[in-house]
C-alpha cells in the first residue's frame, strides 16, 4: 500500500474533496489516508470512501505521502501540523486549505526554507463539475504534482497570493449570492401568483438557461438585455424598477463585506 495522499483533517470541506477527487479517480481509495481527531469522523471517512484513517497520527503513511491535505481550521493546532510534517516528510507536496493562513505562515511554522506548500482556496460545487479553486504555488511547488488533484475537485485558477481574500469573497463564496438571488426571485414568482413548485422550476431553468447564452453567445449582458428590453414591453418596465432599487449596490456591498471578513479572519 502506497499513500498518494495524506490528509490532516477530514471535515466537510475534505470530505467534498475526497468524493469529488474519488470520483475522478484521482487516487484510489487504498492510496488515501485521513487523520482526524474525531473518531466520528475517522469512521464515516471510512466506511463511506473505504480509505484508511484514524485519530492518530500514522507516522509510516505520512512519510510516504506524495501529497500532505492541511485541512484543518484556522483556530486548529495547524502549527503543530506543519512542524510534525516538517519532521517526517518534508519531500511530499503540501496543500493547505486552511483560510486564511498564508505561505509565508505555513513556511515560517515548518522551519523548513524549502518546503513544496501550495495554498488552495477551494470551491464549494466539488460535486458539480463547476466552480473555480483559486491556487498560489510557493517557489517550491511542484505544479505538475498539484495540479491533477486541485483539477479533480473544480476549475483551477492560478493566482497571486494578494488575491486570495478577493478571490474568496467573491469566488468560493459565489454560491452564496446566487443561493439567495433564487430565493428572491421564487419568492417573486410565488408573490405573483404562480405555486412554489412552478416558480421553482422556472427559476432553475432560467438561471441555468440565462448562463447557457452568456457563454454561447459570448455576448455583453448589456446586448441580451438590449434585445430582450424592447420598446414600452415588459422587460424594460422590470428594468426600470430594478435600476431605481439597490439590487447592484446590495449584491457589491455583500462581496465586499465577504472579502474584508475573510482578510479580518486571516488577520492580516
Ligand atoms: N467548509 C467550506 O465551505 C470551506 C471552504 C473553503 C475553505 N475551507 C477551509 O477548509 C478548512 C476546513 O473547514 P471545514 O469546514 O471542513 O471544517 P470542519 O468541518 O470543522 O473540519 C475540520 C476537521 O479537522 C479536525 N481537526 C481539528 N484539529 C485537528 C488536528 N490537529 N488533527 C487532525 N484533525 C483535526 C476537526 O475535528 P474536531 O471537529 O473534533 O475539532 C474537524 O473534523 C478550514 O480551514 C476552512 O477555512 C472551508
Amino acid at each position: 500500500m502506497t499513500t498518494a495522499l495524506y490528509s490532516f483533517g477530514g471535515g466537510q470541506m475534505v470530505t467534498a474533496i475526497l468524493r469529488a477527487a474519488l470520483k475522478k479517480h484521482a487516487f484510489q481509495p487504498t492510496d488515501v489516508f485521513v487523520n482526524d481527531i474525531s473518531p466520528d469522523r475517522v469512521t464515516y471517512l471510512r466506511e463511506t470512501f473505504a480509505i484508511g484513517s484514524d485519530s492518530k497520527i500514522d507516522q509510516k503513511r505520512l512519510a510516504e505521502a506524495a501529497i500532505i491535505l492541511l485541512g484543518v481550521r484556522p483556530q486548529d493546532d495547524w502549527v503543530g501540523l506543519i512542524q510534525t510534517i516538517a519532521q517526517t516528510n518534508t519531500h511530499a507536496q503540501v496543500v493547505s486549505i486552511i483560510a486564511g493562513v498564508t505561505l509565508d505562515q505555513l513556511k515560517a511554522a515548518s522551519n523548513v526554507s524549502n518546503l513544496a506548500v501550495t495554498r488552495v482556496i477551494p470551491n464549494t460545487l466539488t460535486d458539480t463539475g463547476f466552480g473555480y479553486s483559486g491556487v498560489t504555488l510557493s517557489a517550491h511547488a511542484d505544479q505538475a504534482q498539484v495540479e491533477p488533484f486541485v483539477k479533480s475537485f473544480g476549475k483551477v485558477d492560478y493566482i497571486p497570493e494578494t488575491q486570495i481574500d478577493s478571490y474568496t469573497g467573491y469566488g468560493v463564496a459565489g454560491p452564496n449570492y446566487i443561493y439567495n438571488f433564487f430565493i428572491a426571485l421564487t419568492n417573486a414568482g410565488v408573490l405573483g401568483g404562480l405555486s412554489r413548485k412552478q416558480a421553482n422550476a422556472i427559476a432553475l431553468e432560467n438561471l441555468q438557461g440565462a448562463a447557457r447564452m452568456l457563454e454561447l453567445t459570448g455576448k455583453h449582458p448589456a446586448e441580451l438585455l438590449d434585445i430582450n428590453n424592447s420598446a414600452g414591453g415588459v422587460g424594460i418596465a422590470a428594468q426600470h424598477e430594478l435600476d431605481a432599487s439597490d439590487f447592484a449596490a446590495g449584491i457589491q456591498n455583500a462581496v465586499l463585506a465577504a472579502i474584508k471578513r475573510t482578510t479580518e479572519l486571516g488577520g492580516h
